[in-house]
């Protein structure tokens, strides 16, 4: 428990050496925030909204949305809930306290393997399963008491948005309403904390990744999320109560690489802990989800481009390379594995 960096950073006035990353894996650019990244109001009439989102599907790989039908009370609530949560005494944290994530919930620090990284990540994350809330909720926190209740509501509303945002992608590349329902089944949600860092120029909280799922809603309170696009890494803005969509290798391969997955990481900053809210959809790792290149989506001018594949295959193929370092390449180097 002692791991935490919550439990701790308060008390340190300069990072601790095992936080340094080497050069090459610390930020430069703390600054540029991107106001290309799009943001999309889904109140907007529907043909519109489509074909902004494919657009920025495309483009990016990731966009915002706001008016998404996810009350601005709910978001600010569940926000103060883990705020509540991450200043919770030890005692009352070590019932889900793990070294590593397990697949239940888990509260655990930096990455996937503590015991085994040489330098870790200044973030704390609490991880649970949401779908179906009866299954899985009497696993979440007991503290603060209202956590079940408030993190159920949260979970059911996001989901809807999810789906809704999901068909709209569905209808942008020409295929059936209800088309990702089965490879979006596992729902998942991460909470990161992100104390403020002495240094955040030598330290990182999360480093360089694509998400392994299908798609990915993420909830911040502040700056810190960048994404790489074009060779260069850009800031994403915190706008007050909008979701940051970003779409994970499973969209990317089911599209046949006409949507891009977006390769994104965390920064810290010196003054706030930042916080992000964070569901994830995707195939349901232990039961065998077949994945492949919609038919509907290759013509002969248009050629298949990945292999079909077994998801837990490619989660295993992911968890091997998510640690092996080689900025900017990661993306191409999990995909080549199933290129045609
Ligand atoms: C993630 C992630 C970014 C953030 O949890 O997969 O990319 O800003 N988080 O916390
Ligand atoms: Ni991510």
């Amino acid at each position: 428990m002692a791991l935490l960096v919550s439990s701790w950073s308060n008390s340190v006035k300069s990072v601790p050496k095992d936080y340094v990353m080497p050069p090459e894996r610390r930020a430069e650019d703390f600054l540029t925030v991107c106001k290309e990244i799009p943001v999309i109001n889904l109140q907007n009439a529907r043909s519109e909204i489509v074909k902004q989102v494919l657009k920025a599907c495309q483009e990016f790989g990731v966009f915002q949305v706001i008016n998404h039908g996810v009350s601005a009370r709910m978001m600010e609530d569940t926000m103060a809930l883990y705020d509540e949560f991450f200043n919770l005494p030890v005692e009352d944290k070590l019932g889900v306290y793990s070294e590593t994530p397990r697949r239940g919930c888990t509260l655990y620090t930096s990455g996937l393997e503590y015991a085994k990284e040489e330098v870790h990540y200044w973030k704390d994350t609490l991880k649970h399963p949401c779908h179906p809330i009866e299954e899985h909720s009497p696993s979440w926190p007991n503290k603060p008491t209202r956590y079940k209740e408030q993190v159920g509501r949260y979970a059911v509303e996001v989901r809807k948005m999810g789906f809704r945002i999901l068909d709209l992608i569905a209808e942008g590349l020409g295929l059936r309403e209800g088309y990702f329902n089965e490879v979006s089944q596992e729902h998942t949600m991460a909470i990161n904390r992100y104390p403020p860092c002495p240094d955040p120029s030598l330290a990182m909280g999360i480093a360089s990744h694509n998400d392994p799922n299908l798609i990915t809603f993420l909830q911040q309170d502040h700056y810190g999320l960048q994404i790489h696009k074009d060779g260069k890494w850009m800031g994403v803005d915190p706008i007050p109560n909008a979701f940051v969509v970003n779409l994970g290798y499973q969209l990317h391969v089911i599209s046949n690489g006409k949507l891009k997955s977006v390769e994104h990481r965390g920064l810290l900053n010196s003054t706030t802990s930042r916080t992000s809210i964070v569901t994830f959809l995707g195939p349901n790792p232990e039961r065998p989800t077949f994945i492949e290149p919609a038919k509907e989506l290759i013509t002969s001018t248009n050629p298949q481009m990945y292999k079909s594949y077994w998801y837990n295959e490619f989660i295993a193929n992911y968890l091997a390379l998510a640690y092996s370092r080689m900025p900017g390449s990661r993306v191409r180097a999990i995909l080549d594995h199933y290129r045609l």
